[in-house]
């Protein structure tokens, strides 16, 4: 837990009463001056904290949090979110962390989520806007039991998950951009980075990040002409914590399916979800252009593009860009 968590959880445990400067900075082992700045970094982020000289501070209103207690009430799972719950108010990235758990040995099913990442990433090298309070920024330790060769098979499965439960729960047409972007109406609402460290044969874990706009009302840059939010395309502030429930919820179900009966189920809904194939597109692959017609996505999630001359090449990663048809629109 960060040093402004715990600032936090004390202004929590007694909210609406004066906690003096004095009892926060000894009990935490914090300078005054450092409580003052995790203070204000909490009032930046939406916390209404009173303060008066000789009284203290007082938490007096904090906006709906994606604490432990509010995910697991009505959590319809037996593993994911019942293990351990890492929430932090401020991170650099919940991937990062949840990296650092592998390491120490943390199980699959553990989930870390903040309200702020300061450094989050995005696919190829990319950063992820976080802005505090507005999304889902959610990291889950996964042990897949597979073989390296089937990892990419992991991508399909949380990308069909994440894109029914946020459906389900939104109401909205939420369509996948090949290979694991969510979209509405044209837009990148939400995106997944999964990270896997395996040896030669087999995948140890992977850490499979998770960010959705979630209450975003508007996005810095030309960032605004491409994202969007689930608040902008509904209309509707929904709960983050509700959405997380139904996230992990469709999770154990689409996973626990796959152990059963394998993966193809999941691809050919991982198919219909990308509305890719038959469709004309261009691949910018490590600096090179493929251009062509999606002839069809294979067992581990690769397109498989026929040119004009009918030469098949095969896509495992890059960013697409159709050129024809309603791919991934909804
Ligand atoms: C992408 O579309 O490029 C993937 C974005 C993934 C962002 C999430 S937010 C939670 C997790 N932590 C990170 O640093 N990144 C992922």
């Amino acid at each position: 837990m960060g040093t402004k968590d715990k600032v936090f959880d004390t202004l929590r445990a007694n909210r609406d009463q004066w906690v003096s400067g004095e009892a926060l900075s000894s009990g935490l082992g914090l300078s005054r001056a450092a409580v003052w700045k995790h203070v204000r970094g909490l009032r930046q982020a939406g916390y209404v904290i009173e303060s008066a000289p000789r009284k203290g501070y007082r938490l007096r209103g904090a906006p709906p949090l994606l604490l432990p207690t509010e995910i697991r009430g009505g959590l319809e799972t037996s593993v994911w979110g019942q293990r351990e719950i890492v929430h932090a108010f401020e991170i650099d990235s919940t991937n990062a962390r949840a990296r650092s758990l592998v390491a120490q040995g943390a199980p699959e099913g553990t989930v870390v989520v903040a309200e702020y990442q300061t450094g989050g990433r995005g696919r190829l090298g990319r950063s992820w806007y976080s802005p505090p309070g507005q999304g889902i920024y959610l990291s889950l330790i996964i042990r897949p039991g597979l073989s390296l060769q089937e990892a990419p098979k992991l991508n399909m499965l949380l990308a069909v998950a994440a894109a029914e439960a946020v459906a389900e729960r939104s109401g909205l047409p939420v369509g996948i951009k090949w290979p694991n972007d969510l979209v509405v109406n044209h837009r990148k609402a939400g995106g997944l980075l999964i990270e896997i460290g395996a040896d030669m044969d087999a995948v140890e874990y992977a850490v499979a990040g998770l960010g959705l706009n979630v209450l975003t009302a508007g996005f810095p840059g030309s960032l605004d002409h491409t994202a969007t939010s689930i608040f902008r395309e509904s209309g509707r502030s929904i709960s983050r914590a509700g959405l997380l429930r139904g996230l992990l919820r469709r999770l154990e179900t689409v996973y626990d399916h796959q152990r059963t009966f394998g993966f193809e189920k999941i691809r050919r809904r991982y198919i219909e979800l990308t509305g890719l194939v038959g469709q004309s597109l261009r691949v910018e692959v490590s600096g090179r252009t493929i251009t062509g017609r999606v002839q069809r996505i294979d067992e581990f999630g690769a397109l498989v593009v026929e040119d004009d001359q009918g030469r098949a090449s095969r896509v495992v990663s890059g960013d697409i860009v159709p050129t024809t048809g309603n791919a991934a629109g909804r």
